[in-house]
Parts: structure tokens; sequence; C-alpha cells
């Protein structure tokens, strides 16, 4: 599991140095990526301006045919559509799911997200089935809002 605590730290760190959320997003994902080996596809996805599509904004991983997803489309977008956060423990029995690769087992999405106001998601895959748990999704909730904290900031300036 990531060391939550630690990431939040250092990413406030960034922005006390002036570092933008491009950096900011792009240090979370390498992160998070390293920080457990059943996470197997760590990426972010934004929504982009019409707010009806979510695109890839950065990954570690295999590459993904799944660079642009609409709103209530797969997993990603009914995240979004539905304003909640996603924990499934079996792709497999997902109707609404887009694969990217046929070793992956179960998947989370946490919004990132500031009061009503949704900026993008965190999307991880794994090859092995239930692999996150309730604590892995409180982690990323706590980095997530630290992301959001950045682009809720941009977005005023
Ligand atoms: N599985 C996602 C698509 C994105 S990939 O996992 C990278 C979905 O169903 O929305």
């Amino acid at each position: 599991m990531v060391e939550a605590g630690k990431l939040i730290k250092e990413l406030q760190g960034m922005r006390d140095d002036g570092h933008l959320s491009d950096a900011l997003l792009r240090y979370a994902v390498r992160s998070i990526a390293k920080s457990d080996e059943r996470y197997n596809w760590t990426g972010v996805y934004l929504l982009g301006e019409g707010g009806d599509e979510l695109w890839l904004h950065n990954y570690v991983g295999e590459p993904t045919e799944h660079a642009k997803i609409p709103v209530g489309t797969g997993v990603c977008g009914r995240a979004v559509a539905e304003r909640t956060n996603l924990n499934i423990p079996d792709v497999s029995k997902e109707e609404n799911y887009l694969s990217c690769s046929p070793d992956v087992q179960s998947e989370v999405v946490v919004l990132i997200r500031a009061g009503d106001e949704i900026f993008g998601q965190i999307d991880i895959d794994s090859d092995d089935k239930a692999a996150f748990s309730e604590d892995d999704e409180i982690a990323l909730i706590g980095i997530a809002d630290k992301l959001a904290e950045q682009l809720a900031a941009e977005r005023r300036a």
C-alpha cells in the first residue's frame, strides 16, 4: 500500500516550491505505482474541457487504447457519472467495463475532487483479484484530495 502521509507531505512540498499540477500528477502516479507490486497499471485521467470525457494524463504500465473515455462509459466513466469512487474486486463481473489487458482482475477508481467539482481520477488496475482494500482507498483519497487542492488553485488563478 502507498504511504499516503509521506506522499501527501511531498506533494505539499512541491506546491510550496511552486510546482504545478502537471508535476504533482506525474510524481503521484510514479510514487503510487512503485509502492505496491499488486498495482500493475497506475494512471490519472482528467476531465476534458467539456466535462463529458476523461483524458489520460499520465500512467505507469502497459500502453492502453483507452486514452479518452466518455463520462458514463467503463468503470472510469461511471465513477464520474455517479460521482463516486469505485472498487471493483472482479472486473469479469462488470458489464460496463473497458479492458486494458486480459491480465487485469480488479480495479479501483478514486475521484480527484474538491467539493462539488470533479477534476478527474486516480485509476489502478491489478492482475490479482480483489487487490484493493478499504485502506488502499482511504490512502488514495488523501492523495487525490491533495492533487485536487492544486488543481482548484490553478483553476482560480
Ligand atoms: N478499465 C477502465 C479503462 C481504463 S484502463 O483500466 C487503463 C474502465 O473500465 O473504465
